[in-house]
């Protein structure tokens, strides 16, 4: 097998890749709590589906047939993703494992578009590789995107969404322990009932 062929495979491997993010993305941003997750996830949809125009026009430069080849290493990523959705996770700490999911999927295209472009060149293959660069540059565009949204704001919003959940255990432990705040509790829950049939019946 030369490195042409090998490049070849790398393409038919790429696409089936692209084409399975086709499929994960809108669930991704469906899943996704923070607008900007959301919006990024769509954007990279978008951009998604162009790539694979690129790779057809990739296909056509080096004289082949637009074919998928099954790509495992992305079907294990997706299954992984898969599987974090299904978490009992809500609100930021999703969107954190969202991020951790999505990048794993960008890596591996990072690494594959990287050598691809790199063999291209080397092969003297200048339009597959500048169309190759092309997408590697979005695809690196998306990662960085993504470590700035989990960096800026959703990963501290997941560890304090973490200590707000201590808190409220802390609380419930707390009010099973000591019988004294339970009757406070239940005193003041007697006092509001008659203020709020109070306020009742002044809007009558
Ligand atoms: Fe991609």
């Amino acid at each position: 097998m030369t490195l042409h062929e090998m490049l070849v495979d790398e393409i038919k491997d790429l696409y089936h890749a692209e084409k399975q993010l086709t499929k994960a993305l809108p669930k991704m941003a469906k899943a996704a709590n923070h607008e900007d997750l959301r919006e990024a996830f769509e954007m990279h949809l978008e951009e998604t589906h162009e790539q694979i125009t690129r790779l057809e026009e990739v296909f056509e430069a080096l004289g082949e047939k637009v074919k998928a080849k099954p790509c495992p290493g992305m079907a294990g990523i997706l299954e992984e993703g898969k599987d974090t959705m299904e978490e009992d996770a809500e609100g930021a700490v999703m969107d954190a494992a969202l991020i951790a999911a999505a990048q794993r999927a960008e890596h591996y295209e990072i690494g594959a578009y990287g050598t691809c472009v790199e063999w291209a060149r080397l092969l003297g293959l200048d339009e597959v590789a500048s169309l190759l660069e092309a997408t590697l540059e979005e695809e690196k565009a998306a990662d960085q995107k993504l470590t700035a949204l989990a960096e800026s704001e959703i990963n501290q919003a997941a560890v304090a969404e973490g200590q707000s959940e201590d808190e409220e255990e802390v609380e419930d432990t707390g009010r099973g322990r000591s019988s004294g705040r339970a009757t406070t509790v239940r005193r003041q829950s007697s006092t509001t009932r008659p203020r709020a049939k109070a306020a009742d019946r002044r809007r009558r």
